[in-house]
């Protein structure tokens, strides 16, 4: 890929390790993408591939949709920022709460990382309390307070995985097993200072990995039973396991939930919403500061508000669709390695999976590490060599969108053949 190359060669001079956000780069380089449509991504040597990536989560509908395209080409006639309030982020503002009943206020931002920034500082504001419990391998954007490492075990206070991230703060961030409920309830009980509890109600950032049995519900009348309040970062899961997302799904009202991602179906928006109560003590009515320039902007909430009505339409074809696509896919793909007799296992859910090449069922953190990941970067640069463009690590997700056809996958599943193959040899 000549021109790849050379552009990112160029890039390195003038952007940070050539790429914008650290986990698109992969050896030898990434691609460089010129243009998508649909389910297909184009980099500038003229390869296409079908975008199993898709925006790592973001593209629900898929690219360039053509209801949202509209309605952003209508919004740029009239303006691309006031920074007042506008109609239609009241529009959209009901659009989210009509889809989440356990949304009474929300409010408007630009990403997940700054949703979840808001949702933590609301928790403390609230409960006048310090701690946050996070679960290990939980992602929830670039800050101090969740860019924390936990050794394996229970109940570790975070150390910042990042140089220059403070410990001061991220000590503050204890750390619990997923898929534990027992760890989170031990944990509570020994720390008093308990502000919230933040989780990935669906675990999208270590592969995927599925919440067991009674997790959700256990870990809900835990933090009840304390007085904690729960933040369910659906920032993934938000509209794509169901309008409604994954509170909706498996039917457990958090206090604070993050959105993000396929709010905006590729452009930049997210939300923190929840209890009135909660939300109310956001600026300026409130004491707990958060503020943007950009947030609301007209663009992003013409692209939100069209995604929102576009989904809220088809609901019944789209989520069906994608269900009855991935568990297809998925059940071809197992068929495929079990035969070559490749050790795995596929954790799939709604729209979304990821294979590990482990005999253990991948429930946590530790089980997700201890998969071979030198084997998925083997399939991942031969699925790119035959067409196929996925997240570059085995910690992401396989995404389908609505553009996907039956066509699509029945080519991808043959790049997986090829993929598997050299897996095993
Ligand atoms: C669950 C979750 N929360 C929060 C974030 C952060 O979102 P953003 O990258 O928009 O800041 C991500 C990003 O991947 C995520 O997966």
């Amino acid at each position: 890929m000549p021109s790849s190359r050379k552009l990112f060669s160029d890039s390195k001079k003038v952007i940070p390790s050539g790429v914008n956000s650290p986990v698109r780069y992969f050896e030898p380089y990434p691609f460089f993408t010129k243009k998508s449509k649909g389910s297909h991504i184009w980099d500038e040597d003229g390869n296409r591939y079908i975008d199993f990536c898709n925006g790592y989560g973001a593209l629900l509908l898929g690219h360039r949709r053509k209801e949202i395209i509209q309605a952003v080409s209508k919004q740029l006639t009239q303006g691309t920022l006031y920074c007042t309030p506008t109609q239609s982020e009241l529009e959209l503002s009901k659009l989210i709460i009509g889809n989440f009943p356990s949304i009474e206020k929300v409010r408007l931002v630009n990403t997940g990382g700054e949703a979840t920034m808001t949702a933590i500082r609301l928790a403390r504001g609230f409960t006048k309390k310090k701690k946050i419990i996070k679960f290990e391998g939980c992602y929830h954007g670039a800050h101090d307070s969740v860019l924390v490492k936990a050794g394996s075990g229970s109940a570790h206070n975070g150390i910042s995985v990042s140089d220059g991230g403070l410990n001061e703060v991220s000590k503050n961030t204890l750390v619990v097993q997923y898929n534990n409920a027992e760890d989170l309830e031990k944990t509570i009980r020994k720390n008093k200072d308990v502000a919230g509890v933040i989780v990935e109600p669906i675990l999208a950032n270590m592969g995927l990995i599925l919440p067991e049995n009674n997790f959700l519900s256990d870990i809900r009348k835990i933090t009840k039973e304390n007085n904690v309040p729960l933040i369910f970062d659906e920032v993934v899961t938000g509209f794509r396991v169901s309008p409604g997302g994954a509170q909706k799904h498996f039917g457990i009202k958090p206090d604070i939930t993050t959105l993000g991602k396929a709010l905006g179906n590729g452009f930049t928006i997210a939300a923190v919403g929840g209890k009135k109560e909660i939300m109310d003590l956001l600026s300026p009515g409130g004491k707990v500061y958060q503020a943007s320039t950009f947030a609301g902007n007209p663009i992003s909430v013409s692209a939100a508000i069209s995604s929102l009505k576009t989904i809220n339409k088809i609901k019944n074809r789209l989520y069906a669709k994608l269900e009855k696509y991935n568990l297809l896919f998925t059940r071809a793909l197992d068929d495929i390695a079990t035969d070559m007799k490749i050790p795995h296992q596929i954790n799939s859910t709604s729209s979304m999976f990821q294979i590990f090449f482990t005999n253990k069922p991948v429930i946590n953190y530790q089980t997700s590490k201890n998969a071979n990941a030198k084997k998925f970067q083997k399939m991942f640069n031969s699925l790119l060599k035959n067409g196929v463009f996925t997240a570059p690590s085995q910690f992401e997700v396989v995404f389908l969108s609505d553009a996907h056809t039956q066509t699509d996958l029945n080519k991808a599943l043959d790049s997986y053949q090829i993929a598997l193959k050299s897996v095993k040899n």
